[in-house]
């Protein structure tokens, strides 16, 4: 098959944390008095955590010191911190490590691809981190989703072409990241939010194999094998 490596966001797609990030941003929005719905969210996912403060201070239409926003970074990441204090391997989503273990089965390389800085905590509390082959992540890169540099990182270190990645994404930041970078993206959500994915499901519980080759087939690289 054409695919020979899947590289997999974190926060949405193997586990629930988008909804901390959320939570703790809105603590922190409700105390500078900043109006911040889900929708806006949205645009957050994906991004950086000092790229979300910016995109939340602008909403604010306040200007702050570097040392202001350090300290509200801070305290959003404790809040944070707090919310997943608690999570076990009981809480990889649905469908993941059956994905996983069918994709490695078939001689399919894994990738985590995530701009988050807490990968490692939460890999450890989830006792994934020694499934992946490489693991990409806020602290090995220096631009955010949008830029695919997190995905590019990725498959340099499994040594796959880029164009021979397919990766998961729940945020639309991640799906134009993806197709930045060349590879196959399947969207997990929301169709009308990640509208330029190349397929989307609900859940990693949705997928396998064949229909990652039926994918592959409507995009025509089976013509390339
Ligand atoms: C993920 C999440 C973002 C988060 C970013 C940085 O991409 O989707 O919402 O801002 O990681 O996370 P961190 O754990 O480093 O604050
Ligand atoms: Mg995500």
């Amino acid at each position: 098959m054409w695919t020979k490596a899947c590289i997999f966001d974190l926060d949405g797609v193997i586990v629930d944390t988008a909804r901390y990030h959320y939570l703790a941003w809105k603590r922190l929005t409700d105390d500078l008095g900043i109006i911040f719905t889900p929708e806006e969210n949205e645009r957050l996912k994906g991004v950086s955590r000092m790229a979300s403060l910016e995109i939340i201070l602008e909403l604010g239409g306040k200007i702050h010191s570097v040392s202001e926003k350090k300290e509200m970074a801070a305290l959003k990441n404790k809040w944070y911190l707090e919310y997943i204090s608690t999570m076990t391997p009981k809480d990889i989503l649905p469908g993941t490590l059956e994905l996983v273990n069918e994709l490695k089965f078939n001689k399919i390389k894994i990738a985590l691809g995530s701009a988050s800085r807490n990968t490692p905590l939460l890999l450890e509390r989830l006792e994934i981190a020694d499934m992946f082959d490489a693991v990409a992540d806020g602290n090995s890169v220096n631009k955010t989703k949008p830029d695919p540099e997190v995905f590019l990182k990725a498959a340099g270190m499994l040594g796959v072409e880029k164009a021979r990645c397919a990766v998961f994404e729940d945020a639309s930041a991640g799906v134009e990241a993806a197709l930045k970078a060349g590879m196959i993206c399947i969207g997990i959500g929301d169709r009308s939010v990640l509208k330029d994915a190349h397929m989307v499901i609900a859940g990693l519980y949705e997928m396998d194999l064949n229909k990652l080759v039926v994918l592959e087939k409507s995009l025509g690289y089976e013509k390339l094998v």
